[in-house]
């Protein structure tokens, strides 16, 4: 087994079942390179169409020597794990995709594949992969962007530095494994996923589990979102910033990027009365104060509130207000422009829909509204999550709006700009 394959198994229970995908002849999860250790696993099958690999194998490994674009072989969820490495890049591109897709749906728990982040001209090795002889299958003939990956759901550990390459996950149920992230990885780096990790996203479950009785769930699910969030607020400083985003601690905290703000590039007016909706304990604040008027941040838990006080307590335009989670007390028309990161994920739909309405109101004419909204390809709960084409109901109320571009990092939301 050399270095991918120990990336792989990382992956993989002892008692995992395994389908490799374009196989070859298994050299980055056997012994076959000379190395005493193998994939730990409880069955691994090999698919390939060039035979004479099989042959190297074969008396090993249960193999079958077919094309694996021939996925109709298999039936819905019957390997725990898939694996494709080194192969994509072999197929066109539609075909690439195809599979990618198909191995969603054979894989019970997984797909991880690993795949050339640039296209190689690999001609010269073409006819001479491992050693044993011509092979045009070994012709690259596509790079699957990160894009596409993304949208099929896979999660990208960074780009292999040294060979070029995307690890990629897909875990089945979106059972999300921030293990995959590389351990240099920092939180703004790949925002999108942290916050999208285990610990607040434990939040959301717990969130949607309390909700699942139909009668007074909007209710019941404010008062339990409340509760999860009044008790992190009201732990030590670091305690409530690790609760904000897992990870972070206070260096982290202080000295972040300022996110949204640099991101979309809002841009403030000295003029400008600006609400920070969600505040939390106003992480956001130093970098807008500064900027404006005035700065108001409002949250609906007291401890966030009250630890936003003493975080920014030397500002003199700043106001930070607790509500009671749907309605802004505050007057009509009153915002130049209003923003809110990294909230609507811990809020179910209606929830988010009663807080998009009340910017509405207390915006002025033309003023703005900044808001991130859990994707559904990201999160796949649609207790909190949002398909594009019900974003148009969503923001009825305003005279335009559209989803702005971000980077990767933010690849968990659609950032939205709306105008009243
Ligand atoms: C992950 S923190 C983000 C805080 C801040 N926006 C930031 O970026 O640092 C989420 C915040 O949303 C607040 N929150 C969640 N649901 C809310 C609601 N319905 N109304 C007001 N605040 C809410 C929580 O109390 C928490 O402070």
């Amino acid at each position: 087994m050399n270095r991918l394959g120990k990336m792989i198994q990382k992956h993989i229970e002892p008692d995992d079942t395994v389908l490799d995908l374009g196989c070859g002849i298994m050299q980055a999860t056997t012994d076959i390179v000379g190395v005493k250790e193998n994939l730990k696993c409880k069955l691994i099958v090999g698919v390939e169409l060039v035979s004479k690999y099989l042959d190297r194998i074969k008396d090993k490994y249960p193999t079958i020597n077919t094309d694996v674009r021939n996925t109709n072989l298999f039936v819905d969820d019957s390997y725990d794990v898939v694996i494709c490495t080194d192969v994509l890049e072999h197929l066109k591109l539609d075909d690439a995709i195809d599979l990618l897709k198909e191995m969603k749906r054979i894989a019970r728990k997984k797909v991880v594949i690993y795949t050339p982040l640039l296209m190689e001209s690999n001609e010269e090795n073409v006819h001479d992969g491992w050693g044993m002889g011509e092979n045009e299958l070994q012709r690259h003939q596509c790079v699957v962007p990160h894009d596409a990956l993304q949208d099929l759901g896979y999660e990208i550990a960074l780009a292999d530095i040294d060979g070029g390459n995307t690890f990629g996950v897909y875990t089945k149920d979106n059972k999300y494994q921030s293990d995959i992230l590389p351990k240099n990885t920092t939180t703004s780096d790949l925002f999108g996923s942290h916050a999208g990790g285990s610990k607040i996203r434990g939040l959301a479950r717990k969130l949607k589990r309390k909700v699942s009785s139909k009668s007074k769930e909007n209710e019941r699910s404010l008062k339990v979102a409340h509760k999860l969030w009044d008790d992190i607020g009201n732990k030590s400083l670091e305690e409530t910033m690790e609760g904000i985003c897992d990870g972070w601690d206070k260096k982290t905290f202080d000295n972040s990027d300022e996110f949204l703000m640099t991101e979309v590039n809002i841009q403030f007016k000295q003029s400008d009365k600006v609400l920070d909706l969600a505040c939390g304990i106003g992480r956001a604040c130093k970098w807008v104060a500064p900027k404006v008027k005035s700065y108001t941040g409002v949250d609906f838990s007291e401890g966030m509130i009250k630890k936003a006080k003493e975080y920014n307590k030397k500002f003199n335009n700043v106001t930070f207000t607790k509500n009671d989670g749907v309605t802004l007390p505050i007057e009509d028309d009153y915002f130049d422009t209003v923003f809110c990161e990294l909230a609507y994920q811990h809020m179910i739909k209606d929830t988010q829909i009663k807080n998009t309405d009340e910017v509405f109101r207390v915006l002025k004419k033309g003023g703005k509204y900044y808001v991130q909204l859990p994707k559904l390809d990201f999160y796949k709960d649609d207790t909190y999550c949002w398909n594009e084409s019900e974003l148009a109901e969503h923001f009825k109320s305003y005279s335009t709006w559209k989803i702005l571009e971000t980077s990767y990092k933010f690849r968990a939301y659609f950032t939205v700009e709306a105008i009243k």
